[in-house]
């Protein structure tokens, strides 16, 4: 018999079930996703959330969340310059669509991502300065 935490000891992507709240305890990072799963060309990630992110834009998917711990507030920026928050809290789902300029920010929380694998966390554009607690990557392994 094999439970959840003796296949996540054996590496989470040997096809074995992953404990999300083992995962999250496992690394500390905000901003930097770490790579639960894999199905057909998409990835599951999730990531520790805390202060702001940068605003950046995903031209060619989706990109979903699911807030499993705490709050995650994402601005989106309408074709016409207007801000909007949208405020998320746990258990809360959301799709930002592609092309739709975004900015993630959170008073403490995480998440779990749904994006096809190689999406940048910093999409394929994004405005000013990346801070230095966020992570530009497409997802690291669970270690
Ligand atoms: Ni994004």
């Amino acid at each position: 018999m094999t439970d959840a935490s003796e296949a996540y000891e054996n590496g989470a992507m040997d096809n074995g079930p992953v404990n999300l709240t083992t995962a999250l305890a496992s690394f500390d990072d905000v901003y930097s996703p770490r790579i639960v799963a894999r199905m057909n060309d998409y990835d599951v990630r999730i990531a520790h959330a805390l202060g702001e992110h940068v605003w950046h834009v995903h031209e060619d998917t989706d990109e979903f969340f699911l807030v499993l711990d705490g709050q995650f507030d994402v601005a989106v920026r309408d074709a016409d310059g207007s801000e909007t928050t949208v405020v998320l809290r746990t258990g809360d789902t959301y799709v930002v669509p592609k092309g739709i300029e975004h900015k993630p920010s959170s008073p403490g929380g995480s998440i779990l991502m749904f994006e096809p694998s190689g999406t940048s966390s910093t999409g394929d554009r994004y405005k000013g300065e990346i801070p230095d607690h966020v992570d530009s990557t497409t997802g690291h392994a669970l270690t």
